[in-house]
């Protein structure tokens, strides 16, 4: 069993767009068969499992990290997908970081627990502004996501130099690109943040109608142009790591599968 590859999505601002990213990030390296577990970190307004269409939500990821229950019996599939899911607490009661106690400890402890599991990707979605500073070592890189305006830009690039004083790879990803004249563009923001952007992920309405139907945009239009861009995104990553560790991706021309299945030759 090899360490899992684990990708933190954080941004300093809220609403910008990482859980949207990371869950459809989950989804499209689970269909290039790798495996894949989310964790929704998102204390106060945990929504990974709202967007996947989970509707039990009982024992969450503060069950894990205050050690009420295994973080294995924690987990659940997502269905549809095959994607698992550490869930956040949807609890009425907790509406500020003061509500929750949780230790450093804890956290490092909870981080080597992911790090101990036998997936090929974890993803976590973190709330604005979270950085786990005590766990960078156990993570491997994070996603910072942010819009093309200003204000995101300049606030994702702070965050961006605490992470490189870490020596933790960070990629850049600008959400809800509209390819507007107010809006920063490519070139601009590369030369504020003195790095290259990943990808720049175009705003896209099948984006809202995934959220308001508990569907991955992903699983919802595997071609939509959000879509397109999380497949990009999720082969970069699986590039990181090789060839998925199930059944490998079966690269066949269409005809070349039908006639192999015809005469009953599986790839080697
Ligand atoms: N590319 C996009 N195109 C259209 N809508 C988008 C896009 N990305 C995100 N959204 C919408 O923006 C809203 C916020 O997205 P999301 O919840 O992923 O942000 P967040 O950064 O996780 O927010 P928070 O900081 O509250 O956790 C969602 O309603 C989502 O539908
Ligand atoms: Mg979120």
């Amino acid at each position: 069993m090899q360490k899992p590859y684990i990708i933190i999505v954080s941004s300093p601002k809220g609403g910008v767009g990482k859980s949207v990213v990371s869950i459809n990030l989950a989804v499209a390296l689970k269909q290039m068969r790798y495996n894949v577990l989310i964790v929704d970190t998102d204390i106060i307004n945990p929504c990974v499992g709202l967007y996947m269409g989970l509707n039990d939500t009982s024992n969450g990821v503060l069950d894990v990290i205050s050690n009420k229950i295994d973080i294995k019996r924690a987990i659940v599939p997502h269905p549809s997908s095959g994607v698992r899911i550490l869930p956040g607490n949807l609890s009425r009661t907790i509406t500020t970081t003061k509500d929750v106690k949780i230790t450093t400890p804890q956290i490092d402890a909870f981080m080597k627990k992911l790090a101990g599991l036998d997936y090929d990707f974890v993803i976590i979605d973190t709330q604005p502004g979270i950085e786990f500073p005590s766990a960078l070592t156990v993570l491997d890189e994070a996603i910072l996501v942010a819009q093309p305006n200003k204000a995101s830009c300049i606030s994702a690039i702070k965050m961006l130099g605490r992470y490189g004083k870490a020596k933790l790879k960070c990629n850049l990803i600008i959400n809800r690109v509209r390819n507007r004249k107010f809006e920063l563009d490519m070139r601009e923001i590369e030369e504020m943040a003195e790095t290259k952007v990943s990808e720049m992920f175009p705003e896209d309405e099948k984006v809202q109608v995934g959220v308001a139907e508990g569907v991955p945009t992903f699983s919802l239009d595997g071609k939509a142009p959000f879509s397109r861009t999380i497949k990009d995104l999720a082969q970069m990553y699986a590039s990181r790591i090789g060839t998925a560790q199930g059944e490998e991706a079966d690269d066949r021309h269409p005809l070349v599968k039908i006639f192999h299945g015809l005469i009953g030759k599986k790839r080697k």
